[in-house]
Formats: C-alpha cells, structure tokens, sequence
C-alpha cells in the first residue's frame, strides 16, 4: 500500500509524561486515513494532521451505527526502541467485526502497515515513563450520504493515537464490579464478538446504574438465561479459584481480546488448568463465600490486567483477596507488561519493533 505524507505545519506541545496522562485525554498531531468506495475499493491512503471529519448529517454512520474499532498499544522500551504487541491479531478480529457488519475488510497486512507507519510519524508521542504507552485507534465506518437501511456504498478507515496512562484512576488497584442481572449485552447470533461502538453503547446505561451504587463497571452476565459470566463493560474476566482458572468461551457472544488471549497462553505455560467453558455466577459467588475464590481480574489492552476486589449479585456481595492485588493478578501484570515494555525475553514472539 503507499501511503502518501501531508507534513503539518505547527506541532502541538506535548503533555508532561510523569502528569496524569489518563486515557485518550491528549490526541498526536497526525491521523492515517483511507477511503472505499463500491467499484474502487480502498484507496487515498494517507498520513495527514489530525483534523475534524466532515459528514454529510444523513451518513449511513450517524443514524444506522455502522461502525466498527479497535484497540493497540506502542511501547518504548528501556533502549528507547519502539515495539507493538501482537497488531496482527487487531487486525484479524476487525476484519471479523467487519464481516459480521457487512463491511469492507482492511487486508490485515495494510493494517499491521498502516500502524506501524503513523506509529513511526509519532514516535516522539510513545512516552517512556512507567505503565504509560502510546494507545493506537483504528476505526472504520460508513460515510454514504443516505437513509435507506443497507450496505453503505463508502467507508473511512483511520488510525489515530493518544499517549495514556491507566485505564482506570484506581491504576492497579483492585476495582469493585456489579453483577447486571437485568440488561443484557449479548445473544447468540448478534454482535457480542465484534468491537463495534454499538456495542459499548448499549452497555452505558449498565455502567450508569453500576456507577450509582458505587461500582466502577459491569459485568455482563449471558443474554438468555442471565445465569453465566461473559465479560467486564471494557474487558475480559477471570476468575481463579482452587487454583484454577475460569473464563467465559468465544463461543459468539464474548470479545476475543488479545490480552485474554496471552494470558491463557501465560498460564498454560505456567502449569495453570484452564477452563474456557460457561461459569454460572451462582458458582462464582458461592466460591466466594467458601473461601475458594481466591483471585478475580479483568484483562484487555486499555485496562491491561484490573484486580476485581468487590463483586456484587444482586444482594449479594463477595470481597475478593481483601479487596486486595492478588499474587497471581500481579505475576500476570508484571510478566505481560514486562514483555511489553522489553524488560523480559518475549519467548512468544508477540512483540514487532518500529
Ligand atoms: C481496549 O481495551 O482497547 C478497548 O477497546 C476498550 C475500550 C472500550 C476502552
């Protein structure tokens, strides 16, 4: 793919990276952009100053959400390279968000090209202090002029970046979840795989509700029978107990994150017995009034790993590790960010440098 450069004219100052960065507070100067049109497919692929999109008000985008994203990070190591984790694995799950919501796939080798060029234009934006990053944001969406409910004819793919810190305010600090025992977020047969904002947006109104009690997320329970664990608003879940690890199947309604991903890889390697099968949230709290739920923790690429330190159903409440970071919560942290951040051996080739 070429990719033609507009230079900017004025570079904007950049933030102080030891300040609290937070996430996807602060926007780089440059965006890459592409556009499809039925006939011509992707073309004008560009790496442009960052700048408002301009839509008509009847794009197919603004009234029927079609709309799909992703999520990466860059990291700057100790040498001062620049590394990407695993972009080929984004680029593959969008391109199955994509088909689900008759989309044009972005082939997976212009995606790993696109990121890793802008990610090249910006490499003075990956801060280097600790547990800060240069998070990368590949969207797509379609941009025809038109109310009929179909297909739409043009789409824009972009890739902008935010230099971030945690996710969550709380860092590393344990969060406490609300079990949502009445909306649901996902069935069999919709779009709980893909990471498409309709997605997020239906779940706003769980985190609202969680938020009024004093929780800082969801977590999502099945749609049918509102009985098994599925996902965290903004993350996978697991949950360790008798020391074994259990976590809702791809099975078509959960987010195949990445992060999910390597820490199964991480913890089969380590010895751990891992059960990707249905887990009802009865047997979660019930081990955790036994004294058997020993660990709970969120994983994706925003979050990284987040200590679940509360759980609530219902009126039921379970505190977790005393509401403390479990040891196995922090081995997995340090051990993945360590290979993010190039400070141990990535054994697994998940690692791409700039
Ligand atoms: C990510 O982890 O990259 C995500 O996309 C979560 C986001 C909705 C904050």
């Amino acid at each position: 793919m070429d990719i033609r450069f507009e230079k900017a004219s004025t570079l904007k100052e950049k933030p102080d990276w030891k300040g609290a960065l937070g996430f996807g507070k602060y926007m780089t100067d440059y965006m890459f952009t592409c556009d499809w049109d039925e006939g011509q497919g992707w073309h004008d692929a560009r790496i442009e100053p960052i700048k408002p999109i301009e839509l008509q008000p009847q794009s197919v985008v603004l009234h029927y959400a079609q709309e799909t994203f992703e999520g990466l990070k860059a990291y700057r190591t100790a040498e001062g390279k620049i590394q990407l984790f695993r972009p080929e694995m984004n680029a593959k799950r969008m391109i199955k968000s994509n088909e689900r919501l008759c989309m044009p796939a972005f082939p997976e080798e212009d995606f790993v090209q696109a990121v890793t060029e802008i990610v090249k234009v910006e490499k003075d934006w990956v801060p280097d202090e600790p547990d800060t990053s240069l998070y990368i944001r590949p969207f797509m969406f379609a941009t025809e002029a038109s109310l009929g409910v179909h297909m739409a004819t043009s789409y824009k793919f972009i890739i902008i970046c935010s230099p971030v810190g945690a996710y969550y305010p709380t860092g590393l600090d344990p969060v406490k979840i609300l079990v949502e025992d009445e909306l649901v977020r996902a069935v069999k047969g919709g779009t709980g795989f893909t990471k498409c904002g309709g997605n997020y947006a239906g779940s706003i109104l769980g985190q609202v509700k969680a938020e009024e009690q004093g929780y800082t997320q969801v977590l999502w329970l099945d749609g049918e029978e509102k009985k098994y664990v599925e996902e965290v608003g903004t993350m996978n879940i697991m949950f360790k107990i008798a020391g074994e690890i259990y976590t809702a199947p791809i099975e078509g309604t959960v987010l195949p994150g990445v992060t999910r991903d390597s820490m199964l890889t991480i913890l089969r390697d380590w010895g751990y017995k891992v059960h990707e099968e249905k887990t009802a949230i009865d047997t979660i709290m019930k081990a955790g009034h036994d004294g058997t739920l020993e660990e709970v923790f969120g994983t994706g690429t925003a979050a990284v790993i987040s200590p679940v330190g509360e759980l609530k159903y219902k009126d039921d409440v379970v505190v977790i590790n005393d509401a403390k970071t479990g040891e196995l919560t922090q081995k997995l942290y340090d051990t993945l960010t360590g290979i993010q951040w190039g400070k141990i051996e990535d054994k697994y080739n998940w690692t791409i440098e700039v």
